[in-house]
């Protein structure tokens, strides 16, 4: 497929930049007047109109004009929890009335209403509703995601989320990544005998996961009334043992300590960090982990939003993804959090992209075939309707700019 005319082709990195830390966030390499050919599901070529291959040449390729057009790299979310089983408005309905997070889930709202629900639906059932919220995302513009389990928190309802999402990986035309999160919360059976929990996580469900290659990652929610750094440490550490590497819940409700003990065993990222104080914001100042902040559960929740000027006044690297889940997040348009990360982080345009594309690719080690427009990665990206500017995209909030999908080299109709 050749794409020709394209006002801007966005996001054109070099192919060995990986992740992008503090300042160089704010560099996000535009090519103007331009063509691009798609080959093999891979991007094969392109540059400015005036060496655009020649029409004789065209005619080999299904040519699309994008006159007045931008082509973006796709979206990539790299933290959400799109396989649940029924969603919960009646919380948000509990929310309005004035009650929190933390309260609702005492109330017996919360991780454990859901896990409540999936105790009881099929994996089928559970399949076919999260493969139609991806194709959702997929519809604006995401095509890499990571998805977590966590509302099983038993050994069977936890390998029955995770083979969910395996089937999603199968089946899916984008890159999925797993991971584990049985320690997202006590079960009620365990509420006063936390090592009892920890004990089934470690001894019983992580060497299933890992027999079965469920899992590419494993998650802490590591907060106040949740699980504590020490339980953490001894999950992190555990799940080392089967070369699962952390990318953890960290710092939404209070300043838990969960960044520090995230960075002490190298995670991938580190996500949330809606409370911050100086100590978090230096701990992760040039460090490898990355510092993923999901506006739209801020937004949802009415609970801070992160610090991103902070982190990258620390050269810390910022990726953006939605968090998509029934409780804090029942949203997983990446649209919507490009513009809410400039709205309400503060993160210029420039920033906000490259921290929903390149950064969060890196935020699942998707960088060599995801998040920007390099030779040699995987054709997916998406053009949008004629605008007049880059910043016009997160500047019309709530709507799409989105107009064709192209995944693998060729267009997505869903
Ligand atoms: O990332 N914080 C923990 N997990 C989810 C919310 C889960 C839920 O409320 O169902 C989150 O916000
Ligand atoms: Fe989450």
């Amino acid at each position: 497929m050749l794409i020709t005319q394209i006002k801007a082709l966005v996001g054109v990195h070099p192919k060995e930049t990986f992740v992008l830390h503090g300042d160089e966030m704010a560099q996000l390499p535009t090519l103007e007047n331009a063509w691009l050919l798609l080959e093999n599901g891979l991007i094969k070529d392109f540059g400015p109109m005036f060496t655009c291959p020649s029409s004789t040449e065209n005619n080999q390729h299904e040519t699309i004009n994008a006159e007045g057009k931008y082509v973006f790299p796709s979206w990539c979310d790299s933290h959400s929890h799109v396989v649940f089983a029924a969603s919960r408005e009646e919380e948000f309905v509990m929310k309005i009335e004035g009650k929190g997070y933390e309260e609702i889930a005492a109330a017996g709202g919360g991780i454990l209403n859901s896990a409540n629900k999936l105790a009881n639906a099929s994996e089928e059932e559970l399949f076919e509703s999260a493969r139609k919220r991806v194709v959702d995302m997929i519809k604006q513009g995401t095509a890499a995601i990571e998805i977590k389990s966590g509302y099983g928190l038993t050994f069977e309802s936890e390998l029955k989320m995770l083979r969910v999402i395996k089937r999603l990986k199968n089946e899916l035309p984008i890159p999925v990544k797993a991971t584990f999160l049985a320690a997202h919360t006590y079960p009620q059976v365990y509420k006063n005998d936390h090592q009892g929990y920890i004990d089934l996580i470690i001894n019983e469900m992580l060497p299933a996961v890992a027999e079965e290659k469920l899992a590419d990652y494993i998650d802490v929610f590591c907060e106040r009334g949740f699980f504590s750094v020490e339980e953490t440490d001894q999950i992190l550490t555990a799940a080392a043992k089967f070369d699962l590497k952390p990318k953890i819940h960290a710092n939404q409700l209070s300043v838990s300590g969960g960044v520090q003990i995230g960075v002490k065993h190298g995670a991938v990222s580190v996500d949330h960090l809606e409370e911050t104080d100086d100590d978090v914001l230096k701990s992760l100042a040039n460090n490898p982990t990355i510092a993923t902040l999901l506006p739209s559960c801020s937004f949802y929740l009415n609970i801070p939003f992160a610090n991103a000027r902070g982190l990258m006044q620390n050269h810390a690297a910022i990726a953006l993804a939605t968090d998509y889940n029934p409780g804090s997040t029942p949203s997983g348009n990446m649209n919507f959090v490009v513009s809410l990360a400039c709205i309400k982080l503060k993160m210029m345009p420039e920033e906000a992209i490259n921290a929903a594309t390149l950064n969060g690719a890196a935020a699942m080690e998707l960088s060599k075939e995801m998040g920007s427009i390099a030779i040699g990665k995987r054709a997916n990206l998406f053009i949008t309707r004629t605008i007049p500017a880059l910043a016009y995209l997160p500047y019309s909030f709530g709507q799409s700019q989105v107009e064709t999908i192209i995944l693998n080299g060729e267009i997505y109709n869903g």
